[in-house]
């Protein structure tokens, strides 16, 4: 099955703010529908994933942006994961030992970080929430158990 199999129809929209203020800020953080989604806006593009890391919950937010393997990551404050801004993916560096000579390489962990959907309209700034199907890891950073856990902390 496809990716474009796995989004419904009729996503819903929500206002994150005027699109030179997120141009200003750079990030911004924002609760729409029961998720926290960080907006960002890097070299004249926008990105949206969920704003908490999927490793353990850190705070995407504060994390500086790389070019690495040739694509734009945030490397998440907490325990320095990569996360690619465009789809999600954790993506990481390691050589084999068992090579004669290793070289360190990256791999991909696959999509870890739900992303979603930025959208221009009229000079504001809209994401459309992910409806990508099934469980990826920074889902549990969104649930109610989650929000218990981190409260009682
Ligand atoms: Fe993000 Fe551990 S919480 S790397």
């Amino acid at each position: 099955m496809s990716a474009e199999e796995n989004i419904e129809e009729s996503p819903e929209q929500y206002f994150i703010g005027k699109k030179e203020d997120v141009i200003q800020a750079k990030r911004v953080s924002k609760f729409v529908n029961g998720r926290d989604i960080l907006v960002i806006y890097h070299e004249g593009k926008f990105y949206a994933m969920d704003a908490h890391c999927y490793h353990a919950g850190g705070q995407l937010e504060n994390g500086d942006i790389e070019e690495l393997n040739n694509k734009l990551c945030i490397v998440c404050p907490s325990h320095k994961y990569k996360i690619t801004l465009a789809e999600g993916e954790g993506i990481y560096k390691a050589s084999n030992p068992k090579e004669k000579n290793p070289i360190p390489r990256w791999f991909s962990k696959g999509i870890k970080q739900r992303v979603h959907t930025v959208l221009e309209v009229g000079g504001d700034i809209f994401v459309k929430m992910s409806e990508v199907r099934g469980w990826i890891e920074s889902d549990y950073y969104q649930t109610e158990k989650y929000r218990q856990e981190k409260a009682m902390c």
